[in-house]
């Protein structure tokens, strides 16, 4: 049964999410965009950054995603304000799941959106920069 309960750091960012899109999100005016979706179950994923000399700043994101996508991408969300965009760019989703205490096995996939939209994102500012492809996924 154990695998069935949440942490209570997951639940905590579950009830309160950090750094999520409230107002209008021309308001933000992001330096990156990144979007992504699953299309296995329709969920969406927003992530918007803003960076100043290679450093990410400020963040907002917004999903559709369930309990633990929420919770993923508001642990993400603390995880990458003040790193640099490479760095940002390499943070795992094991990485997140660690600091949440754990995900029940069939909710891991979750916590891969918000990591998917975070390197979209950089990747729009890169784009943006005329640096695209900078920076590679590494290979899991
Ligand atoms: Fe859809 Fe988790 S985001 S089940
Ligand atoms: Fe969509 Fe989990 S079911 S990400």
């Amino acid at each position: 049964m154990a695998d069935w309960l949440y942490s209570d750091i997951v639940k905590d960012h579950f009830m309160n999410p950090r750094n999520v899109l409230m107002e209008d999100e021309s308001t933000f005016a992001a330096d990156g965009r990144g979007e992504t979706g699953n299309i296995k179950c329709g969920d969406q994923m927003l992530v918007l950054l803003k960076i100043k000399d290679d450093v990410i700043t400020d963040v907002r994101w917004k999903t559709y995603g369930c309990a633990s996508a929420i919770a993923s991408t508001s642990m993400l969300s603390e995880t990458i304000k003040g790193m640099t965009i490479e760095d940002a760019y390499n943070v795992k989703p094991e990485d997140l799941v660690d600091k949440l205490g754990g995900l029940p096995n069939n909710k891991i996939h979750c916590s891969v959106l918000g990591d998917k939209a975070l390197r979209a994102a950089i990747d729009d500012y890169l784009n943006k920069t005329g640096r695209s492809g900078l920076f590679k996924e590494e290979a899991t």
